[in-house]
């Protein structure tokens, strides 16, 4: 189930140009839920596509992962104003969404603080649990949930960049083992 083109479940909707749905490959099996679109992928339509977008696809990259060879989705599918983080009504309202995108994953990760609200209800902080292989249910099934750093994180933190590093490295091991 995907949003319709004239959605209006949130107030994201008044500041959209689009509706950004989830790029790469659906049946892959694993995803990536980031926050929510900025904007270049607001303009672009692609989750992503901007500055956290090209340090997601650099780290990709250099540990040999195909970004096309995962989804890649967000928690809200509308940029929120000035990029503030969505609120948990917005996360509510989109979630049916993500949760049809992630149905039948198994391997779901959450990059970052918002994707961690919305999935674990988790409020503190990303170094107590990145890499902690966790479970969530996604329509009645248990997935393994690995919680990471936002690639925006990696900007001015080594830490954050050696965990999403980590945690692409193990996506990239699941991917070959056929897990
Ligand atoms: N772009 C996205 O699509 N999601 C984010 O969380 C940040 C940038």
């Amino acid at each position: 189930m995907r949003p319709p083109a004239d959605c209006m479940l949130c107030p994201l909707c008044s500041g959209r140009t689009s509706i950004v749905l989830p790029s790469g490959d659906p049946s892959s099996g694993i995803a990536f839920v980031g926050e929510a679109p900025g904007e270049f992928e607001d303009r672009q339509g692609k989750p992503f596509v901007g500055r956290s977008g090209k340090i997601l696809d650099k780290i990709m990259a250099e540990e040999g992962l195909d970004r096309s060879k995962v989804m890649i989705t967000n928690t809200v599918k509308c940029r929120p104003p000035k990029n503030r983080d969505p609120t948990k009504e917005e996360m509510a309202a989109c979630r049916s969404f993500l949760d049809s995108e992630l149905y039948g994953c198994r391997l779901v990760i959450g990059l970052g603080k918002s994707a961690c609200r919305d999935l674990l209800g988790y409020e503190g902080k990303m170094g107590e649990i990145a890499n902690k292989r966790m479970s969530i249910t996604i329509g009645g099934k248990e997935v393994v949930f690995i919680p990471t750093y936002h690639p925006a994180a990696c900007i001015y933190s080594k830490e954050a960049r050696a965990g999403l590093r980590e945690t692409i490295r193990t996506a990239r091991e699941e991917i070959e083992a056929g897990n």
